[in-house]
């Protein structure tokens, strides 16, 4: 863990995301953030303008294969050194596999799992040793829900492939955590009728992924799993 890090997060804008760069942002010496919509980008970093980091933001769609390699063009050029990052965007669409929407399972896995994959191809190399990546996974990365198999379908994936990157990138010394938040309020689930605490907040993922990070060099929290008290919502 370094002191002022260059941190990027992407799916800055809303739920896990924002709390994160909530958490992050006074600690930061530099923020990337991405996301689809540019004007949510603008009054975040407009929202950021007290804060002593500098704010860079980058209106990306990470579902599209051609937007992820321009992005990563643009990161490559104005990154001098990344310390942490976080690839959190990702995705639920609900369905069963036989009768959604074609293009469900495709959609998530680009960008569920390949624009994660795609960014730490492309960034590890600005990563000095002690940096961090942090990997936004779920509880279904370890199990099946109804109604929402394409979106496990992802999360498992995302999980082999952080295993995987955590082996690849323990020799150039930088850890890999993978966290799976329960269900957590976010915008996916916008008119849910829960008690409040029935589900996690955003900040207490928040909280977890930045203990992970501030541990010392020589750990890794290597998987993060948080429920809500009550468990899981089938
Ligand atoms: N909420 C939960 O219950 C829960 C539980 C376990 C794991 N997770 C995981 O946590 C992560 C964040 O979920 P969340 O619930 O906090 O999401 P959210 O509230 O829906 O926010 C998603 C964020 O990602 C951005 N985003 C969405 N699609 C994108 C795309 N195609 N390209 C670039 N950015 C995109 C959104 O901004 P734009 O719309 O402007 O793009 C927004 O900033 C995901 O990986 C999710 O699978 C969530």
């Amino acid at each position: 863990m370094k002191n002022r890090p260059t941190i990027l997060i992407t799916g800055a804008t809303k739920g896990i995301g924002r709390a994160l760069v909530a958490r992050f942002a006074p600690a930061a010496s530099a923020l990337h953030l991405v996301a689809r919509n540019g004007q949510d980008l603008e009054a975040l970093k407009e929202e950021l303008s007290a804060v002593d980091c500098t704010v860079q933001v980058y209106p990306c769609d990470l579902s599209e294969a051609l937007s992820v390699e321009a992005l990563i063009n643009d990161l490559q050029t104005h990154l001098t050194e990344l310390d942490v990052l976080i690839n959190n965007a990702g995705v639920y669409l609900p369905g069963a596999l036989l009768t959604e929407p074609a293009g469900n399972l495709h959609y998530m896995m680009q960008l569920n799992v390949l624009s994660h994959y795609e960014l730490v191809r492309g960034l590890y190399q600005k990563m000095p040793r002690g940096s961090h990546v942090i990997h936004m996974a779920s509880v279904a990365s370890r199990k099946r829900f109804d109604g929402k198999p394409s979106y496990s379908i992802s999360k498992h994936a995302q999980g082999v492939m952080t295993d995987a990157l955590r082996h690849e990138l323990r020799p150039l010394g930088i850890r890999v955590t993978s966290v799976m938040p329960g269900p957590t309020w976010s915008h996916s689930w916008e008119g849910a009728e829960f008690p409040k605490e029935r589900l996690l907040d955003a900040k207490h993922v928040a909280d977890a992924v930045w203990h992970a990070w501030q541990m010392p060099p020589e750990a890794v929290i290597e998987e993060l799993v948080l429920r809500p008290f009550e468990g899981d919502i089938e």
